[in-house]
């Protein structure tokens, strides 16, 4: 290592490599540089000085939102060791150090890129998209990062890759790591404990974010690769769907007998039956010939309408014949192989051309394709499915030659043993660099294409749900966890998968609920609606073979338990839109892992089979076969249950909570205020019900909650300050409203009534805005329950008591 020079916002340093490494192709000469973003971001990049290597740009996204000079005040400190080259990076407050890079060789040839660091502890999470708990196991774990369709199983790369991890410390602090890099990767965990980043290509892009707490190094991580987007509020309802509604009729009749049987349902799907040959922006002339007509239909029942949509397109249409295809060719929109043609795949429509979405022309016309169908079919959302891309012959049709992408001298565990099984050839090439390069940020690209489309044509708050994901896609789509399988152990590991997803910025996530894979069972489809209602997204899928899960099919006691599970979820609808608000404005979790929300209680560091929507809620669902009562953490505090407000009294332990099959535990902590709303059969219709406040009172007798409401679809509303924010505030018995900011979509809108738990004696009386209102009180749970009240939720109320 050469000597360090001050540069524009840090410092710079020439590294030089005197022996070979033995791997192919060293890049001996290097150019580092240590940039002081902010005071709580570090940020180190390695590049080849003599020629341009291939660097990620996310789409739309600057990657240095900081200012222009060095950070001052910085919480780390960097230190070199210059021969060998490694660094030390320290936390100034306890001079911890958070890594350590000398522990192995730093290696940067052309196509391995290799860096090792200590880990100031063994709780560390992230590097998904993996089946793993939340805290990763340290014992020589090799985690490749590279997207593949494969379901999901443990050991195996899946769908979405995410370089960055949060390490909790002993005594409460943690920080973060991300790499930005897309190439193909593979992480080895060790006991050390440490981790070793290997990375096929690209150049080293470090950044480290010094917290001080989860919550905030969440937030330093967004603030790099975005902030994720407000939902419809529509997108938060219930959404159902199969493989195998073969025509519009049965189609109808799923969301009729949905109706029929009160269940509250949103979004009524459907898979690639609709297509015509199974070739995307086509509707089969036969079986879905009506599908115009039925989408009208759902929208006249306040239903709205998801299809899906893959990006293989079809290439042995007639010429003439599919204009997606014709068009395409034309404005030269497809994936090329060595030879310049469109690369050719197989995939559900047979042979297939792939979009390159990180061409500007794609882009452009990916939104005519969607601009003519939406012309036809007025759908509200799309799905964005096989866009690792999947494909399901190795490379392309024609094979792939002979290269070092395709054969690089080092490839990771990846399933299927090499980089282009299940998908493109390495060496094919996109507008922006080779497929090699590119392969991750697929499905990204694909979700930004979509998200502008939806917005450029219908001016509203787009809806998109991807399999595949890269940082950043939070930003533009929701995100599923693929074709988990029917059964108890993928119920439960969709916990971790789906608070991962939230460190992720990928707050809209959920696993498809009752399983994808396999026939479901009665008792694990009810334990899959009651966990999928504490989902961010809940969609209930099913594969082709298997038999039903809709609801209605089941028993009276199975259905009476899911529709009280979705009640419920419609019930907090209010809450969770709030909670989404956060994320989009300030990178809140919104399903919250029980470690970000209390980092100095070292019971927290593990848990994944109970988790918080936002500070308040505490979901303990059950996750096994049989169970009648299941053990669950509560962190100190006074916890209420939701449903009863029975309170318990923590000192930080676990207790025994009875799980019959028609309970769902959820608690709400002491402090807090929960706006909700009387659930109706939509999101449409519940938005125009009487609100609710649940307030639990702390034990000095005080709470705080918000709601932030709006018309549920414009777009930034946020941004443009056309949506009304509200703050609950209680104390001294008495609820005060505090309507902060008010528009039009709060006007006639009204607090039908209140839940206080934790008012220790019975109040002698209760006033609603000074007039005295029915109430009772329950003396064994201690709650206190005023209905019937219909006061304007646009301006200042007041609900007091008096002991
Ligand atoms: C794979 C997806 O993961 C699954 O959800 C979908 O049903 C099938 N493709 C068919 O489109």
């Amino acid at each position: 290592m050469g000597p360090l020079n001050p540069s524009k916002r840090g410092q710079a340093a020439v590294l030089t490599r005197a022996k070979p490494s033995y791997l192919p192709r060293d890049i001996s000469i290097l150019h580092l540089e240590v940039i002081e973003e902010s005071a709580e971001c570090l940020h180190l990049t390695v590049k080849d000085p003599s020629s341009q290597r291939y660097e990620v740009q996310l789409p739309d996204q600057q990657h240095s939102p900081w200012g222009k000079a060095a950070a001052q005040n910085t919480q780390y400190s960097i230190e070199f060791q210059h021969n060998p080259f490694s660094f030390t990076v320290r936390r100034k407050s306890n001079y911890k150090v958070i890594m350590n890079t000398s522990v192995a060789p730093f290696l940067f040839t052309d196509q391995y890129l290799q860096l090792s660091t200590t880990l100031a502890s063994s709780s560390v999470s992230g590097l998904g998209e993996h089946y793993t708990s939340l805290r990763l196991d340290l014992n020589w774990t090799s985690l490749t990062l590279w997207n593949q369709d494969t379901k999901p199983r443990a050991g195996a790369n899946l769908y979405g890759s995410h370089p960055f991890y949060i390490v909790q410390e002993a005594d409460g602090f943690a920080y973060g790591v991300f790499m930005l890099n897309s190439n193909a990767m593979e992480v080895i965990l060790q006991p050390t404990p440490a981790l070793t980043w290997v990375a096929l290509g690209g150049i080293l892009d470090l950044y480290v974010f010094l917290g001080p707490n989860p919550e905030s190094i969440i937030r330093q991580y967004l603030q790099v690769i975005g902030y994720p987007m407000m939902p419809p509020y529509w997108a938060l309802g219930f959404h159902l769907c199969r493989w195998g509604y073969k025509t519009s009729n049965a189609t109808r009749k799923v969301a009729q007998r949905m109706r029929d049987a009160n269940f509250p349902l949103d979004v009524q799907w459907n898979d690639l039956d609709y297509a015509h040959g199974r070739r995307v922006f086509t509707f089969d002339p036969v079986r879905f010939g009506d599908l115009p007509q039925m989408v009208q239909e759902f929208h006249e029942q306040n239903l709205k309408y998801v299809l899906i949509l893959d990006p293989g397109i079809s290439t042995t249409s007639p010429p003439g014949s599919y204009a997606p295809y014709d068009d395409g060719l034309k404005r030269d929109v497809f994936i090329k192989n060595s030879t310049g043609n469109a690369i050719i795949g197989k995939v559900w429509p047979g042979p297939t051309a792939f979009p390159d979405f990180t061409n500007p022309e794609t882009i452009k016309w990916w939104e005519d394709c969607i601009k003519d169908f939406l012309s036809q079919v007025s759908v509200d959302g799309l799905w964005i499915d096989m866009n690792e891309p999947s494909s399901f012959v190795q490379g392309s049709v024609d094979g792939c030659p002979d290269s070092d992408l395709d054969q690089p001298p080092y490839t990771p565990p990846v399933v299927g043993g090499q980089l282009n099984s299940k998908t493109l050839c390495m060496s094919a090439q996109q507008f922006l660099s080779t497929h090699y390069n590119l392969h991750n940020m697929y499905g990204l690209t694909e979700a930004y294409a979509t998200h502008r489309a939806l917005i450029n044509v219908q001016s509203k708050r787009p809806f998109v749900l991807s399999r595949s994901s890269y940082p950043g896609i939070g930003r533009f789509s929701g995100v599923w966890t693929g074709d988990v399988t029917s059964n108890w152990e993928q119920l439960r590991f969709s916990i971790p998968t789906v608070l991962l997803f939230g460190l992720y910025g990928v707050p809209l996530v959920g696993a498809d609920v009752c399983g994808f894979e396999g026939n479901t069972t009665e008792e694990l489809c009810v334990r899959w609606m009651q966990l999928g209602a504490f989902y961010p997204f809940m969609r209930n899928h099913n594969d082709r073979p298997n038999i039903p899960q809709e609801p209605y099919v089941f028993g009276k006691k199975a259905q009476a338990a899911m529709r009280s599970a979705l009640n419920l979820r419609y019930s907090l609808l209010p809450f969770l839109y709030t909670l989404f608000h956060h994320a989009h404005t300030s990178a809140q979790t919104v399903a919250r892992a029980l470690f970000v929300e209390f980092p100095f209680d070292p019971n927290c560091k593990a848990i994944d089979r109970q988790f918080l929507w936002g500070s308040a809620l505490l979901i303990s669902p059950a996750l096994e076969q049989g169970v009648v009562e299941i053990p669950a953490y509560l962190p100190s505090g006074t916890w209420y249950s939701l449903q009863d407000g029975q309170p318990f009294y923590s000192k930080s332990e676990y207790v025994l909570l009875s799980s019959s099959l028609d309970t769902v535990n959820v608690h709400v902590r002491e402090g807090h205020i929960i706006p909700q709303q009387e659930p109706s059969l939509t999101t449409a219709a519940s938005r125009t019900n009487p609100f609710f406040l649940t307030v639990a009172l702390s034990a000095g007798g005080r709470a705080w909650g918000d709601l932030f409401w709006d018309d549920g679809e414009s777009l930034d509303t946020f941004e443009k300050n056309s949506y009304s924010y509200v703050i609950f505030t209680a104390g001294q018995a008495r609820i005060v409203s505090d309507p902060v900011r008010l528009n039009k979509d709060l006007d006639g809108l009204v607090l039908g009534g209140v839940r206080v738990f934790g008012v220790w004696a019975p109040p002698r009386y209760v006033l609603a805005n000074g007039e005295k209102v029915n109430f009772t009180y329950h003396i064994d749970t201690k709650a206190l329950v005023v209905n019937k009240l219909a006061l304007p939720m646009s301006e200042i109320f007041t609900v007091q008591w008096a002991l």
